[in-house]
């Protein structure tokens, strides 16, 4: 071992001692007869100190030194003068006088300075991101996710989980997301798929008797990506066996409150809170809702039905649905900002309108108020809680478009008024999920979590003759308005499996050519099973505060899937494309 301690960790009870460290060199002053360098490894920053009593050859040589030249410097840690202690790094107290120095690795001046806040191009930073990957910052955010997943392995083996790696070759299911494919060279014209998760592979070793299995999965899908969302991510993945949703629920609110205990230091309070997935797009707008802030989505459908403003009367009369919310504090908005949060809702959620009443102050406006009676505008009111300083917004449309609006719309103005706590955490269980979407490019149902998901006993009725009318027993785990891990009960009877590839338009040849293997090892002797995968990428992302999920992955890829460090995906010498047979057939390049 070249050195004996890290860098970050030196204090002043370690001075007087002897000393060697290595790192990088964050930067040099050059003050004439004073030399100093401040050595950065991944523990933290400490001072080199060079002076007119230092060896010769190592004071040249510390003046030669440029930042993010590899050094190696031994030396003897003494305090700081008073004058020039720094009370901002736990370092800043001591510094190390150094007695020799090696230079090891000398350094180009890098394309960007290493430091937190950098205001470098985001471009840049990922085209070099092993320089970027030297930030404090990045680095403790890479540190947090081991620990997690440390925290994750050690609960689940704790619990009697196995961990089973499941294959990386697998076959091409396209339910769902789009595959990454890969050729065969042995069978031309054959393709792997990546995994998109190792949904089927779990519940055959369920099969198999493990009874408990978990893996830190790594999952493939070719979407398009979105800040929480990436071509290739890790899942915490878990099944069980003999059990149903109450057990996966148990098991996974111990292991949140665990994670929360250890890595934030927070007292989860569980059972966490539950809700219907109905209930959340009536009262959310979405199935992921973020319960930090109210604003919930009130119905004033009823109340509006026979008003005399068309906007509402005429959309209620379609079938649509007028629903608001009460935007606590919002009285203060402007004409502008009210511009455009409209804007906002007409462009991202194609909401046709945004209708509004405010009081600011106890002076009251409104875009919509003088088209209604006195008594129904009371009537809003009452029904939303209007007191001083509130806005309501009111959106008229179709339900999927009110809720969506709405559901954006409370987000967005709690964004706008800064009132989410980022030391607050909301967890609650999203459950009965609807078992099928329609599909209206494919013009038949899909599934709405994956078609391996068991329909709720009660509706099992309804799977051929009325699709649209079954729930599930599908349940997310939501944290913060984000959905942090999915999981479900699993169809364990060829029967139901074979009536649900049937309602989602599977031919009997097509779900054999795909699913076979499920249904032939469900011939076998099959025990109730149940799982549940958590985005280890979201979760590490939520825990730390941030959003961006790249942020946590070492090295990410960005929007259009490629890699800017190593210029993935590339074209391959056309030697490799014959031996795989394969001819490539790109769309002409646009000017
Ligand atoms: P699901 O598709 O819901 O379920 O995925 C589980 C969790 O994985 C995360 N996730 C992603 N994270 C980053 N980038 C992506 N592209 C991405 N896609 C999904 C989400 C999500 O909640 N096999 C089932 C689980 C099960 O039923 O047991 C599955 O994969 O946080
Ligand atoms: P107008 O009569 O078109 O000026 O509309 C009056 C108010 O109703 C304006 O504030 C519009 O933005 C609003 N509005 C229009 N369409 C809708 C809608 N579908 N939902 C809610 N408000 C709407």
């Amino acid at each position: 071992m070249l050195r004996t301690i890290y860098c970050g960790e030196l204090r002043e009870e370690h001075i007087g001692q002897e000393v060697k460290v290595c790192g990088w060199v964050q930067r040099q002053r050059d003050l004439g007869g004073l030399i100093f360098i401040d050595l950065r490894d991944r523990s933290g920053i400490v001072q080199l100190a060079f002076d007119q009593d230092s060896d010769k050859e190592d004071f040249e040589k510390a003046f030669a030194t440029r930042s993010e030249y590899v050094l190696c410097a031994t030396g003897t840690v003494r305090s700081r003068g008073e004058s020039a202690r720094n009370a901002n790094i736990p370092t800043g107290f001591i510094e190390i006088a150094v007695t020799h120095l090696d230079i090891i690795s000398a350094a180009q001046t890098p394309p960007f300075e290493i430091v937190d806040n950098s205001n470098a191009r985001e471009e840049l930073r990922l085209k070099h991101r092993y320089l970027d990957l030297r930030r404090p910052e990045l680095q403790s955010k890479l540190i947090a996710r081991s620990k997690i997943t440390t925290i994750a392995r050690n609960f689940f083996a704790d619990n009697g989980f196995i961990d089973v790696e499941t294959p990386i070759l697998v076959k091409s299911t396209p339910e769902g997301a789009r595959d990454y494919l890969v050729p065969s060279r042995v069978h031309p014209g054959s393709f792997y798929a990546l995994p998109q998760s190792p949904q089927l592979y779990k519940q055959l070793l369920m099969v198999s008797g493990f009874d408990r299995y978990f893996q830190i999965a790594r999952c493939f899908r070719d979407e398009d990506l979105r800040a929480d969302r990436q071509p290739e991510f890790t899942q915490i993945d878990l099944e069980m066996s003999f059990v149903d949703q109450e057990d996966i629920i148990d098991v996974n609110e111990r292991f949140l409150k665990h994670l929360f205990k250890e890595f934030k230091g927070i007292d989860l309070e569980i059972p966490l809170q539950r809700m219907p997935y109905d209930q959340a797009m009536l009262r959310y707008g979405c199935d992921k809702p973020d319960l930090r802030f109210g604003f919930e989505i009130v119905e004033l459908t009823e109340l509006l039905k026979d008003c005399e403003f068309k906007v509402f009367a005429d959309t209620i009369a379609n079938g649509g649905k007028v629903r608001a919310i009460n935007v606590k504090g919002g009285g203060k908005f402007t004409r502008k900002e009210i511009d455009s949060l409209t804007d906002y809702v007409k462009t991202q959620q194609k909401a046709k309108g945004l209708a509004w009443t405010k009081n600011n102050g106890g002076e009251i406006s409104s875009s919509y108020a003088k088209f209604l009676t006195e008594d129904e505008n009371k009537a809003i009111y009452d029904a939303m809680g209007f007191e001083n300083d509130d806005i309501i917004f009111i959106v008229a449309d179709k339900t999927k478009v009110v809720c969506a609006a709405l559901g954006a719309l409370r987000c967005e103005v709690a964004r706008r008024l800064n009132i989410i706590d980022p030391d607050c955490y909301k967890l609650l269980w999203i459950t009965d999920f609807p078992m099928f979407e329609y599909d209206e490019e494919e013009n038949r149902y899909v599934a709405t979590h994956h078609p391996f998901t068991a329909p709720r006993d009660e509706d099992l009725e309804f799977l051929l003759t009325d699709p649209g009318k079954v729930y599930s027993k599908a349940y997310d785990i939501i944290i913060n308005g984000s959905e942090a891990g999915g999981g479900s009960v699993r169809i364990h009877t060829p029967e139901v499996q074979n009536k649900v590839f049937d309602a989602i338009g599977l031919t009997k040849e097509e779900s054999q050519l795909k699913f076979g293997y499920l249904l032939e090892a469900f011939k076998y002797g099959v025990p109730p099973h149940a799982g549940l995968a958590y985005g280890l990428d979201r979760l590490v992302g939520l825990l730390l505060g941030t959003d961006a999920i790249r942020d946590v992955i070492a090295f990410p890829k960005v929007q259009n899937a490629s890699e800017l460090m190593t210029e993935c995906p590339s074209e391959v010498p056309q030697k490799s494309l014959d031996e795989l047979f394969i001819s490539v057939n790109p769309p002409a390049k646009e000017e």
